[in-house]
C-alpha cells in the first residue's frame, strides 16, 4: 500500500505557496534580506508549530512570510515546492498565493507573481509538471482591498487562472466578497473559495450561489447539512480536502475521525491535498499515507481521489484524458502484479 501511494500519479488543487516555506529556507531568506525573525533555530520554529485552531496558525504563517521580499525569494520558494511535487509524483498542481500578505509590506504585486511564475515555467520544462496559479483575497481584510488587488491582477491574466478566498473564515462569510467575485468572473477569472473549514456549512452553499465557485476548498463541514450533501453529490461540486491540515488545526481530533473517506464513499467529488505542508507535517504523499493508515481503504479508492482531482482541475479536456489514462494504467498494472 505504501509503495502504491508513493508512486501513484497525483494532482494537487489546494496548496498555499506561502505554506510551503520550510524553516531552513525561512532562515536562509531572513539572512539574505536582513529580516529579523523571532526564532533562534529551525528547530525552534518547528517547536512553535503547535496550533489549536485556524487563527493560531494564521498568526505564525503571516509572520513567516515576512522573509519573502525579492523575486528570487518567490522563485526559490516555489522551486522548493516543485521538488516535492517531483518526489511525490504530482503531475499537475494548482497553487494559491496571497498577494495582500506581500503588498501590505511594500513588496510589489509583480515581484510576487513573476517569481512564482518563472519557477512554474521551469517546472513544466524540466519535469513536465503543469500548473495553474490562483490568487486569493484575504477575507479578514475589506472588500475595497480585494478590489484593489483584483485590479493589480488584470495585467497578469496570462499567469493567473482564477481567484480564491482564504484566511479567517469565522466572521468573514462569502457574502462580504460577492461583488468582487462577480467582477472577477466578468474579467474572465474562474473562482474558488475556502468554505466549511471552521465555518458553518451555510458558507459552502453561499460560496456556490454567491461566489460562483468551481470548487470548494475544504468543505468538510458539509456533513452538518444532509440537503447540501445531496446537492454536492448531484452537482459533483469538488471539495479540496486537506487531511493533515484539518488534524493540525483541530477541525477533527484524530485522522480516524476525519470524514474524507466517508465522503468519497458517498459519491462526492473529494480530493486530497496538502494546504500548507511545511506547517502541517507533510506533502501529498504523506497526506495519502496518513489517510490510508487511519482508514482501511482499497487501492482503487485511493486512485479515485486522483481521478476526482483530474476532473476538478482547470486543465483542458485532452490533458485531463491523458492524466486519466495514466492513473488508470497505474491501477491496472498494480492489480495485475
Ligand atoms: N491560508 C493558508 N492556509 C489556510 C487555511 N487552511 N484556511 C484558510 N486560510 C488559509
Ligand atoms: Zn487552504
Amino acid at each position: 500500500m505504501q509503495q502504491f501511494i508513493e508512486h501513484m500519479p497525483k494532482v494537487e488543487l489546494h496548496l498555499h505557496i506561502e505554506g510551503t516555506l520550510e524553516p531552513e529556507l525561512m532562515f536562509e531568506l531572513a539572512k539574505r534580506n536582513n529580516v529579523s525573525i523571532p526564532f533562534a533555530s529551525a528547530e525552534e520554529v518547528k517547536q512553535a508549530y503547535q496550533f489549536h485552531n485556524l487563527q493560531s496558525f494564521l498568526d505564525i504563517y503571516y509572520q513567516g512570510a515576512n522573509v519573502l521580499v525579492k523575486e528570487q525569494d518567490f522563485f526559490d520558494l516555489t522551486w522548493a515546492y516543485i521538488e516535492h511535487c517531483q518526489q511525490d509524483n504530482v503531475r499537475h498542481c494548482e497553487i494559491f498565493f496571497d498577494p495582500q500578505t506581500h503588498t501590505a509590506r511594500g513588496v510589489e504585486f509583480d515581484t510576487v507573481v513573476n517569481g512564482i511564475h518563472k519557477a512554474l515555467a521551469q517546472a513544466k520544462e524540466q519535469y513536465g509538471i503543469s500548473s495553474h496559479l490562483i490568487m486569493c483575497f484575504l477575507r479578514h481584510l475589506d472588500e475595497g482591498a480585494a478590489f484593489d488587488t483584483l485590479k493589480q491582477a488584470l495585467t497578469h491574466k496570462d499567469k493567473i487562472i482564477g481567484v480564491g478566498l482564504d484566511s479567517s473564515e469565522l466572521g468573514h462569510p462569502p457574502e462580504k466578497f460577492e461583488r468582487v467575485f462577480q467582477e472577477a468572473i466578468k474579467e474572465g477569472f474562474l473562482t474558488v473559495a475556502h468554505a466549511g473549514e471552521e465555518g458553518p456549512s451555510s458558507n459552502i452553499q453561499d460560496a456556490m450561489s454567491l461566489l460562483g465557485v468551481s470548487r470548494v476548498d475544504h468543505g468538510v463541514r458539509c456533513v452538518d447539512d444532509p440537503k447540501l450533501i445531496e446537492t454536492l453529490q448531484v452537482l459533483q461540486v469538488p471539495l479540496t480536502v486537506c487531511p493533515l491540515s484539518n488534524i493540525k488545526l483541530k477541525v477533527f481530533e484524530t485522522m480516524e475521525e476525519h470524514n474524507v473517506v466517508e465522503l468519497l464513499r458517498q459519491g462526492l467529488c473529494v480530493t486530497i491535498n496538502s494546504d500548507d505542508p511545511s506547517y502541517f507535517g507533510g506533502y501529498m504523499t504523506e497526506n495519502f499515507l496518513q489517510v490510508a493508515m487511519a482508514h482501511p481503504i482499497e487501492v482503487d479508492e485511493l486512485a479515485q481521489f486522483t481521478r476526482n482531482a483530474i476532473k476538478a482541475s482547470f486543465i483542458d479536456d485532452s490533458h485531463k484524458q491523458q492524466l486519466m489514462q495514466e492513473i488508470n494504467h497505474y491501477v491496472d498494472a498494480f492489480q495485475r502484479k
